[in-house]
Parts: C-alpha cells; structure tokens; sequence
C-alpha cells in the first residue's frame, strides 16, 4: 500500500509586486518577487477505499461550508490529465487564514498537486501540471514551484531566484478578508514601471525600498485596518512593513528571528483577534512522507 504523503503549503509572501499593465481579458500583468515563509498549511494524502476531503486546523470552520475548495479540484484536474487513479482520502490543515494574500487556496492546491504527483507516483514534469494548473487561479504555477522566484506575465512567467538570504518576517492580517477583483478594479494606475533588476547579495534592503506593492494602495482605500497592520508592524521595530498580494495580511522584516518573535508576541498581545505569526523564509516547500 502507497504511504502517506504529507506536503507543506507555504504562505506565499509578495516582496514586491508591481501591476504593469492589463490583458484585453482583463487579467492584469504583474512583476513580482516572491518568496516562501516556514508558516503554512499542511495537505495530507492517504491510500482510502473512496475518494475523501476534510479540513481540520484554526481556520478550517470558514471554509467547510465552501462548495468549491481548490484542493478537490487539483484531485479532479489530475484524473482528467491522466485517467483513472485510485481513491485518495485528503487533508488539509487549515493554518493560514483564507483569502489573504498569501497564497491560500493556491498554495493548498500547488501542494495537494506536488502530493499526489509522489502518492500515484506520476511521471508529469513540473512544466505540465503547472500548464494544466494555470486555470485553478493566476497564482497556481508560483505555489507550485514554491521557491524564491519572479513571477510575470499574470503569473505564469516564472524564473527561480538564487542566493536570497532567509528573511525573518512577521505575518500579521488584521482579520478582514479582502477580495481580490475588487482590488484589481479601484488601481488608480495599471501601467506602471517594473520591478529594477535585483542586485548582488547585501542588496536587497535598498531594493525593497525602491519597490512598492501597487495593490496597497486600492486595498488599504477599501479595507482600513491594513493600515493598522502596517503601523503595528513598523512600530514594533519592522524594516520594512509591506502587504502581501491582494492583502490584507501584511509582512515586516526584521533582522533576527529573536526580534521577529518579539514583534509578534508584541502585536498579539494588543490584537488578540489578528492572526499573527513569526516566521522566516525557506528555500523550497519541503515535503516529508510519513509511513
Ligand atoms: O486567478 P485568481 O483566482 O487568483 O484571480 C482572482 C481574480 O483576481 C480574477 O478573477 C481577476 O479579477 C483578478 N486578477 C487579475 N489579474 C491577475 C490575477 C487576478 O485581474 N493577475
């Protein structure tokens, strides 16, 4: 019998983004960095008699009622790819808050795709399922790969990044949920320059200051407490306090981990509704197999 596959979600994290124009479909163009943090969600796959999918974890009462989760519908997509497979009975744990920016839905699915690639042990490079992912959502092909890369075009574009150095952040969402075509809508500005080439190590804090999230802006016009985020983050000693996608959560950087532990029992402790969480980047979503 094929062992259990357990596969990490990383909460994607936006450097960076810039919109730098729109498609005549309506999907903008972006330019962004972006990163993966150790926070995340985890997707469990195990041999079953009949096809299953349960949500367990702090946020999973918000999306049980959800007819249409990405997860069931990787599975899905799979067996349209490739034919009849067997019944696979799916976890997710729910960790990260949903519709937030950091990936979410997209990153749940990438990692249900990456896991049950391994359980059935198809032989589909990774060039394939993420052209057959493209659809599931605009982020799907970052969250598959699932390292430090640019992602351009609406996000199907994808050229890994080497050598950034692990970056102590703090996640801190002020617990609105925020939707994405709305934002995308209130842009002021949809043809903006984009991101400079980045430079050689030691560089990146000069810049990240050159470079904005162009949907702040839009966001924190629609949903005020963003700015809360941002100001809770830079008060408590953050370099750089930015949102994350389509927000609302938001990231601040911060020299150790020690004083990202701090900021987040600090922030935490004056918001206790918040999700707020110390983490650090990885290099890649790891992916363990328990037997
Ligand atoms: O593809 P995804 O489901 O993430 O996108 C949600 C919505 O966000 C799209 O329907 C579209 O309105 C908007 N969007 C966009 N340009 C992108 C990504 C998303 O306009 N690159």
């Amino acid at each position: 019998m094929a062992a259990e596959i357990v596969e990490h979600a990383p909460a994607k994290v936006n450097l960076a983004l810039h919109v730098t124009g729109r498609r005549p479909d309506g999907y903008h163009l972006l330019d962004t960095l972006v990163a993966f943090a150790e926070a995340g969600d985890r997707v469990t796959v195990a041999p079953a008699q009949y096809d299953s999918f349960s949500i367990e974890g702090p946020f999973a009462a918000l999306l049980r009622d959800e007819a249409d989760n990405l997860v069931p519908r990787a599975r899905d997509l799979l067996r349209d790819i490739h034919g009849a497979l067997p019944p696979v009975a799916i976890t997710l744990e729910k960790n990260l808050p949903v519709a937030s920016g950091i990936g979410g839905g997209s990153s749940d699915a990438a990692a249900a795709l990456r896991a049950l690639v391994r359980f059935w042990r198809l032989d589909f490079p990774i060039g394939t399922l993420v052209a057959a992912a493209l659809p599931l959502g605009a982020d799907l092909p970052m969250c598959l790969h699932a390292r430090t890369l640019f992602a351009r075009g609406i996000g199907e574009e994808i050229e890994p990044v080497e050598g950034l150095p692990p970056l102590h952040m703090v996640l801190a969402n002020p617990g609105v949920a925020v939707p994405t075509p709305a934002i995308f809508r209130a842009l002021a500005s949809r043809e903006n320059p984009p991101l400079p080439a980045l430079p050689g190590s030691g560089g990146l804090a000069a810049w990240l200051a050159e470079t904005r999230n162009d949907l702040e802006t839009p966001a924190r016009a629609l949903a005020p407490q963003i700015g809360n985020a941002l100001s809770a983050l830079a008060a408590n000693g953050a370099t750089l306090a930015r949102m994350s996608g389509s927000g609302a959560t938001c990231f601040g950087l911060f020299a150790s981990a020690g004083e990202a532990q701090a900021a987040a029992s600090a922030i935490a402790a004056r918001h206790p509704a918040w999700y707020v969480t110390a983490t650090r980047t990885i290099e890649r979503a790891h992916a363990d197999v328990a037997h």
